[in-house]
């Protein structure tokens, strides 16, 4: 089974992006396994730190583990958005595949010089572990939204000085910057288009694949270009999220007698499937 580093390094010479779905439970890590073996690309499990205090640290990393020993299918773990250099060690020594440093609200010194620890950090570990930086702050919940998070510019996007000189001192693997993408989607709107220009300046600039934060609410359009500009590896939440409770909700109202999780909880499985599914077959251009 190839590394993750191999398998985007493949992704992106093939003109494909890898989908990376964030989870809270077990039956969402099989749902989203399921539609990856559907469609036959290899697919990304993401945990932010809240997730993974939730479903535990160690205790995801064996299940991801476990998974793809028992379907042969490349499953990867991947730490979302890491707040400081101790949890990105914590993830590194739990086994995880991937992590993302997320100083976006730091100066940019202090974004790098915490980003080059995690690198450090995980080149000492003997696994090709691999350090993503965040550039540019895209607002920090996968929720609905009534507005564009607070903090968020559209105007002032990561620009390819900033994205190269990150990438030279920090010796990142993946970058993610800000390209016009939000955490989130807009209840009552389109979220904003993608910048394409921007995402194909910074790929030059940084030399090193590029992640798309912020995949709910992105047109197809604007994937298919963003994918086609330099964007190996999309990440979606909100649009799990919501589908899951949605399904929950729906089922409850429906059988208010049903005490067994798993049956009430089978639907909104099935539910993320499908949009995992949908969405992988367009990252995949299949
Ligand atoms: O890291 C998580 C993603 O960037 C998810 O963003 O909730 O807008 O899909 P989203
Ligand atoms: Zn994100």
């Amino acid at each position: 089974m190839l590394s993750l580093r191999e398998a985007i390094q493949k992704a992106e010479k093939e003109g494909r992006a890898i989908g990376h779905f964030n989870i809270t439970t077990i039956d969402m890590v099989h749902a989203i396994v399921r539609a990856a073996q559907k469609v036959g690309d290899p697919v990304i499990i993401g945990v932010s730190e809240g997730e993974r205090d939730f479903f535990g640290v160690r205790q995801i990393a064996a299940v991801v583990e476990s998974v793809r020993e028992e379907t042969k299918h490349p499953v990867y773990l991947n730490a979302d958005h890491t707040y400081s250099v101790e949890r990105v060690k914590e993830v590194i020594d739990a086994g995880f595949d991937a992590v993302i440093y997320d100083g976006a609200k730091l100066s940019l010194d202090e974004n790098i010089a915490n980003g080059k620890a995690c690198v450090d950090y995980a080149r000492a570990s003997g696994r090709d572990v691999l350090i993503e930086g965040e550039l540019g702050y895209i607002g920090s919940s996968s929720k609905m939204l009534d507005e564009i998070p607070e903090g968020v510019s559209l105007e002032h996007l990561t620009t390819p000085e900033q994205a190269a000189r990150y990438a030279k001192e920090t010796g990142a693997d993946l970058l993610s910057a800000a390209v016009g993408n939000i955490h989130g989607m807009l209840k009552h709107a389109k979220n904003p288009n993608l910048n394409i220009e921007r995402i194909k300046e910074v790929r030059e600039a940084a030399g090193i694949p590029l992640v798309l934060h912020g995949g709910s609410g992105v047109s197809d359009e604007d994937f298919i270009a963003a994918i086609k500009a330099g964007i190996s590896t999309v990440h979606v939440s909100t649009e799990l999220r919501r589908a899951y409770r949605k399904e929950i909700q729906e089922t409850l109202v429906e059988n208010p007698e049903e005490v067994a999780p798993y049956r009430y909880l089978r639907p909104a499985g099935e539910a993320v499937e499908r949009i995992v599914e949908e969405r992988m077959r367009l990252f995949g251009g299949k």
